[in-house]
């Protein structure tokens, strides 16, 4: 089915809310309604509240102002474009977009460049925006945008995973011991499909404009392909993939090591892995928190509530990813751990970033409270601690 212009002048406006490159809109030829409107201009503000996109309404004598939500102002200017104003004109970081309607009410598309490079967020000032319209190539390679840059239908957590990982990346690199004297070797363990490899790439090369060299490391072979090839013809040259695995993949030492969502003890590999590397930062997202679970004997008390399977997985995840914290601490880093997205989007949410203190010294206090919190829960084996040469 072929798309109206107006279809498309939507479209194209919302993908520019949507990522982040909408810079202003104008709208003119006011047909019907109030006689004394002129035109409208819309254009992005950083409210407290998140986010606006800001409307006067121009009329012969005075301004209104009205401020509104992206989803919400979007579905207001497609509802005014063909009815209210007959020309709607939109200027994006990268392109000019204008619809026309001529005198039979017929709309037409014109694309060209655009007029306003950079948003302008007024009062507020602009954050700048930490992955830009250049990652629209591989966001729909990748199939969570269309060819339009509208993100398809089932993605939008994906969507938002992406930039919330790219933000908390943006304050974790600029706390990192990170090498200004050669380019940064970046690595992405267990990647899959390299969405967060992608975002890890565009961030440091095109936001930061930093020297780095980024790969993915994958056990599937599909999509170590399938990512190589869309780095390649996405024209990332710093961007490449490897098959293996987490604990044997043929790396350069990385100063960056991302594992999110390695399962069970495939983050504590990566964990060694980063450790052994003297990684400057180390982040992690574990899952599946298997490997303690038939070691765990809890106080007593805890007995009448982890008769509740629900509980008991929670308590394994709680101990092993305790545990995995100290024992970076006793390593030689700081460790943070927070929620990474609300368990709204998915229950795989916690974070365990490490950066490296200078001296990487371990630390004797810290192991005296890893094996003080092993012995309480039983805990005798551990595979970060077993690879670190940690006895409880
Ligand atoms: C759940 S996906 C997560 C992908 C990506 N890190 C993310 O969070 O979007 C886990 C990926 O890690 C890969 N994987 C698991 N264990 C691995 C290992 N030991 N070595 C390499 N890849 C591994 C799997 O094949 C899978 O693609």
């Amino acid at each position: 089915m072929s798309v109206t212009p107006q279809e498309d002048f939507a479209a194209r406006l919302d993908a520019s809310v949507r990522d982040g490159s909408f810079a202003r809109l104008t709208l003119g030829k006011p047909r019907g309604g109030d006689a004394t409107l002129q035109k409208v201009i819309v254009r992005p503000v950083a409210l407290k509240a998140g986010p606006h996109l800001s409307f006067v309404f121009r009329h012969d004598t005075r301004d209104i102002t009205k401020n509104l939500p992206p989803a919400e102002a979007v579905r207001e200017i497609t509802r005014l474009v063909g009815t209210q104003f007959h020309s709607a004109h939109l200027d994006t970081t990268v392109q000019g977009v204008q619809l026309e309607f001529n005198k039979k009410g017929e709309p037409r598309l014109h694309l060209g460049r655009s007029a306003a490079p950079f948003p302008d967020t007024a009062h507020d000032r602009a954050k700048p925006r930490l992955l830009t319209t250049d990652a629209q190539p591989w966001l729909h390679a990748l199939g969570v945008t269309n060819a339009a840059g509208a993100i398809r239908e089932g993605l939008a957590d994906k969507h938002r995973q992406i930039h919330k990982f790219t933000e908390i990346l943006s304050h974790l690199v600029a706390d990192a011991p990170l090498p200004a004297d050669r380019p940064v070797e970046i690595t992405d363990m267990g990647c899959g499909k390299g969405y967060l490899t992608f975002a890890t790439h565009d961030y440091f090369d095109l936001v930061l404009k930093c020297s780095a060299r980024i790969c993915g490391v994958e056990a599937r072979p599909e999509l170590v392909t399938l990512c190589n090839k869309i780095a390649h013809d996405t024209a990332r040259p710093k961007l490449s993939f490897v098959g293996g695995t987490i604990q044997n993949a043929e790396l350069p030492d990385p100063d960056v090591l991302i594992a999110l969502h390695a399962c069970d003890t495939a983050t504590d590999d990566a964990l060694a892995r980063g450790v052994k590397a003297g990684s400057a930062l180390i982040v992690v997202a574990p899952c599946c928190q298997k490997e303690l679970r038939p070691q765990l004997q809890a106080a007593p008390v805890l007995a009448p509530a982890l008769r509740h399977g629900i509980w008991q997985e929670r308590h394994a995840e709680f101990v092993t990813d305790a545990l995995r914290a100290l024992l970076l601490e006793w390593a030689g880093y700081d460790t943070k751990v927070f929620e990474f997205i609300s368990t709204e989007h998915t229950a795989k949410n916690l974070m365990i970033a490490a950066t490296k203190r200078p001296g990487l010294a371990r630390d004797d206090a810290t192991a005296a409270k890893v094996r003080e919190l092993a012995a309480f829960y039983g805990i005798t084996q551990q595979a970060l601690a077993r690879q670190l040469g940690f006895s409880f």
